[in-house]
């Protein structure tokens, strides 16, 4: 769509007085993007109203043979960071059709989810999301999982002091709060049709932390064979640290035995799907 490109990059460069960059270039030449430090991928056909991630698999499958090999072509050197959907498992195609180490392909899985988790909690606690502490990690998606032992505010864990957190029963309801998180996308793109503003803000964080060298934590999507009891080659998120060289670290959480239960059927489900792709 090239039209829509040009529109897109005349609309920016318009904006780049306010910006701290007068460089904005679009084509659909791929040489435009030689020598990227990051590449962010969001390309792709996106949900439709009710219409879950993984549904979207095999088309976006399709585009990325296409664009990856070009990315990888001007810059063999990039950290890839896969944006689209369904995430965990475009990351591994991504990563697969780069030939890139594990350490240079990023999802930006989880990053959301959490995100939206806090926003939840600070309303809940009329704080800034900053000050309310909780990791979603696994999945981007529906089978996400929300580790409540590590809930807290100032260090303040609130499981110690509702021992029934995210439990049937829980008197202050948690578990509601974690299906919100998990329908929020739904509930975006039924009311305005699609979602753009947290996840460009939280992907725009992300590339911050790598282009600046953070080493910042992030729950993000690296492959997880080998950790939590996943034996498979699947993609899902857990805390990373990331830097300018990537993904330079994993935080190994402490983890319920129910909680990875949930890790490695979620893997099970990706590697259900991913084992049927033609690559
Ligand atoms: N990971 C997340 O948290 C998250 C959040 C929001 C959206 N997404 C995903 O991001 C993707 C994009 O969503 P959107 O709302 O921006 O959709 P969109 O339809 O607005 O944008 C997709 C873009 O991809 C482009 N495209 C399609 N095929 C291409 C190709 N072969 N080469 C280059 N470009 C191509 C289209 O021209 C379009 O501009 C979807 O897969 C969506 O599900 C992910």
């Amino acid at each position: 769509m090239e039209d829509k490109l040009k529109g897109e990059a005349m609309d920016l460069q318009h904006g780049a007085l306010f910006l701290k960059t007068h460089k904005i270039v679009a084509d659909k030449d791929y040489s435009v993007t030689a020598n990227s430090k990051v590449v962010v991928v969001t390309a792709g056909a996106r949900q439709q109203e009710g219409e879950s991630r993984l549904n979207l698999v095999q088309r976006n499958v399709n585009i990325f043979k296409f664009i990856i090999p070009n990315i990888v072509k001007y810059s063999p050197n990039c950290i890839l960071l896969v944006v689209s959907n369904p995430v965990d498992i475009l990351t591994y195609v991504a990563w697969k059709l780069s030939g890139f180490p594990r350490h240079r392909v990023i999802g930006s899985g989880t990053n959301l989810d959490s995100a939206r988790f806090r926003h939840l909690m600070g309303e809940k606690f009329h704080l800034h999301p900053s000050s309310c502490h909780g990791w979603i990690i696994g999945e981007h998606g529906d089978s996400s999982v929300a580790v409540w032992s590590g809930v807290n505010i100032a260090g303040v864990s609130l499981q110690n002091l509702n021992p029934n957190m995210g439990a049937d029963g829980d008197r202050e309801n948690w578990k509601d709060m974690h299906k919100k998180v998990v329908d929020g996308a739904y509930e975006v793109i039924k009311l305005k049709g699609y979602t753009s503003w947290a996840i460009g803000m939280s992907v725009a964080d992300l590339v911050e932390s790598i282009i600046k060298n953070l080493h910042k934590v992030h729950p993000v999507s690296t492959l997880i064979q080998g950790m939590h009891g996943v034996k498979d080659e699947v993609f899902l998120s857990i805390p990373c640290v990331l830097g300018n060289s990537g993904l330079t670290d994993v935080v190994h959480m402490t983890l319920k035995p129910e909680e990875e239960k949930q890790l490695v059927k979620s893997a099970e489900t990706l590697w259900g799907v991913q084992k049927e792709l033609t690559l």
